[in-house]
């Protein structure tokens, strides 16, 4: 078997530091066996959003995800492990809380598509261009 050690950037979304679901995330991730290489509670300013969202800034919901973003202290982290970015997308689940599987992150926990928990890299450029963004002295 190949192992395809990954690093993925994952933000706990101000929704669920709210609604007290920070250590049962963690604890999921953890559980699956992904390693935590950095962790830290901070708040989303307007600067950050823009360009953690740029490829969205345009789209209609960009305003209030952006609002909701910038709402509270959320917990970014940096998780690895085998696969580890297509294995957490998987875990958290369709971006619609009301239409992911029974079973993930959101389908077990949102009934949203805008407070859905949980943010997590979608591919190999974009978790490089996060884990810079977010935590500078991790990137390589
Ligand atoms: S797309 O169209 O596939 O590129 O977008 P998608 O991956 O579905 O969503 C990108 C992020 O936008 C959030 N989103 C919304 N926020 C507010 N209101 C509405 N209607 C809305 N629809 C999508 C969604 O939660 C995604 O956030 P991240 O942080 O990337 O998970």
């Amino acid at each position: 078997m190949i192992l395809v050690t990954e690093r993925t950037l994952v933000l706990i979304k101000p929704d669920a530091v709210r609604r007290g679901l920070v250590g049962e995330l963690i604890g999921r991730f953890e559980r699956k066996g992904l390693t935590i290489d950095a962790l830290e509670l901070r708040t989303m300013d307007a600067e950050l959003a823009d360009t953690h969202y740029a490829e969205h800034v345009t789209r209609d919901f960009y305003p209030p995800l952006k609002a909701f973003m910038t709402s509270g202290p959320l917990v970014s982290l940096i998780l690895s492990g085998d696969q580890a970015i297509e294995v957490v997308r998987g875990l958290i689940g369709a971006t619609d809380g009301r239409k992911a599987a029974a079973g993930t992150v959101r389908g077990d926990l949102s009934l949203s598509n805008r407070e859905n928990l949980v943010h997590a890299s979608d591919s190999p450029d974009s978790a490089k261009r996060e884990i810079a963004l977010w935590f500078p002295a991790h990137s390589v």
